[in-house]
């Protein structure tokens, strides 16, 4: 019962984007206020941004942060978010049930972004539920145009001298679902995204574009959206968007650990569908992926709770805490991004801060790191490079959902100095598994580190009460000799192993 696999320099699968470690933030529960953006708290800086959740943000290593949302982004009027704050208007957000306050704006996110540091990047939405192509052109006018003109000047005015240089957009968000305000056909969609982002080429032809994609495999409309989309965009466009989120329904928790095989099949069949309508339009142009939203969500115990709510602001909404076993589901669905890294160039977490997120904070007090923190921030410090193509030899389970899988989900990563980490998954609840890799022509000799996060209860994790009760630990015992590498997993665990 060995699970094996070979690493070989020369069977690669392709260049990490940077990108591929995104993360979102939306104007939903306390992600902005109370999470980011608190400024009577005692971390706050001049600009109301907690420096405590700043800090915890640049050790979670996250690159592009997409904004403002999200189902939110379908109602969002981008000029009610900049100027004056005591100007700024209170209105409905229809997708939270909230009040939006505009407290916290456009320039604010451009700030926090600047703090995080270099390799933080915007990604902004645009609303193409309730708004169209004028107001995508004048937001990207006023956030990125030098000056000289009403609505880059206005910027300027409002105290942002430098253009925002906002690289990637999105071309409104789940346009493909039933509960999006504005929702549309593939057909309406197809025809308002290539028109707004043949506008913001005319703008920029520089910009990088996303179209929605579908909001899940399992959405009815599913494929034959992505292909009635990419006909009308395909020259238009650079990426297509991808959203998953997964959860243990009727307690079946072996079907939940092999959530990273829906994720696998997800994007090769968007790979499948971009590339079948570029072959159908003789193009030689490839569309990439952007899985700008995925995660672990509780989200069967969280709809009722949106539809109760009578307008507060900032409600504790979707603050799902993570055990153990989401944070092992979590690494299996980071190691899935990775091992289609050839294709996923973009990928956000969604989302950052209290909302169905790594870092949790509470009003006035202190922030603290999930279990889901620990494979995010590992995968983002040691996942650079380039992937190499694991083909696993693995015992396997029987599961309800996905038939037999795999008890190990593994994926390497070799970085320019030639180390190589192993990312891997145990998904047995009971039994240890045993790892016999092979190293062909790579120029390895040592462990540099072993590093588990597993416990004896798949129940443990972080509060607020008990904020460091599961960390990763240090694994005994793991070898390199003679060009193998041999190691044990845990039950249940998420595991980084560095070879230098
Ligand atoms: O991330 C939470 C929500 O999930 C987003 O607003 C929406 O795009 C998706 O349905």
């Amino acid at each position: 019962r060995t699970a094996r696999f070979t690493l070989d320099p020369a069977f690669t699968v392709g260049e990490v984007n940077p990108r591929l470690f995104g993360s979102f933030v939306e104007h939903l529960g306390r992600c902005v206020y109370t999470g980011i953006f608190e400024p009577d708290h005692p971390t706050a800086d001049p600009e109301g941004l907690r420096t405590d959740v700043l800090d915890l943000v640049r050790e979670l290593g996250v690159t592009a942060i997409r904004y403002p949302g999200g189902n939110f982004v379908s109602g969002y009027k981008w000029e009610d978010s900049v100027g004056p704050v005591e100007d700024r208007p209170r209105r409905l957000d229809l997708a939270w049930r909230s009040t939006e306050t505009n407290r916290f704006g456009l320039s604010e996110y451009i700030a926090f972004l600047k703090k995080i540091g270099p390799q933080a990047e915007p990604m902004m939405a645009v609303n193409l539920g309730t708004r169209g192509v004028a107001e995508a052109l004048e937001l990207q006018e006023y956030s990125n145009h030098p000056s000289g003109t009403a609505l880059s000047d206005l910027r300027v005015e409002h105290g942002d001298k430098d253009p925002f240089d906002i690289r990637v957009w999105c071309l409104g968000n789940e346009m493909d679902g039933p509960w999006q305000t504005g929702h549309k056909t593939a057909e309406e969609y197809g025809r308002i995204a290539a028109e707004t982002a043949r506008a913001m080429r005319q703008i920029d032809p520089g910009v990088e574009l996303v179209a929605c994609g579908s909001s899940g495999q399992s959405m009815e409309t599913f494929a034959e959206w992505e292909a009635t989309v990419l006909k009308e965009t395909y020259d238009l466009v650079d990426y297509i968007s991808l959203h998953a989120y997964y959860e243990p329904l009727d307690g079946d928790v072996d079907s939940f650990l092999a959530s990273a095989v829906d994720m696998e099949s997800f994007i090769e069949n968007v790979v499948a569908t971009c590339d079948h309508v570029g072959a159908r339009l003789k193009s030689k142009k490839k569309i990439n992926l952007s899985f700008d939203e995925w995660n672990v969500w509780y989200l069967s115990r969280t709809e009722a709770q949106v539809s109760a709510l009578d307008w507060p602001e900032a409600p504790r909404l979707l603050e799902d805490n993570y055990n153990v076993t989401d944070a092992v589901v979590f690494g299996s669905l980071l190691i899935a991004l990775l091992r289609h890294a050839d294709r996923v160039t973009v990928a956000c977490l969604a989302q950052l801060v209290n909302v169905i997120a790594p870092i949790m904070t509470e009003p006035g007090g202190p922030a603290w790191r999930q279990t889901t923190f620990f494979p995010f921030a590992q995968a983002s410090k040691y996942g650079r490079g380039e992937v190499l193509d694991v083909r696993v030899d693995s015992p396997t389970y029987e599961t309800k959902k996905y038939g037999e899988a795999d008890l190990l989900h593994a994926t390497a990563v070799r970085a320019e100095d030639g180390t190589v980490t192993v990312f891997a998954v145990n998904r047995s609840r009971t039994e240890s598994l045993p790892l016999d890799v092979v190293l062909n022509g790579l120029d390895l000799t040592s462990v540099v580190e072993h590093s588990a996060l597993a416990d004896a209860d798949p129940d443990a994790r972080n509060t607020l009460a008990e904020p460091e009760r599961v960390v990763p630990h240090t694994v005994d015992g793991t070898a390199l000799d003679g060009g193998r590498l041999s190691a044990v997993l845990e039950p249940l665990s998420w595991n980084v192993i560095r070879l230098a």
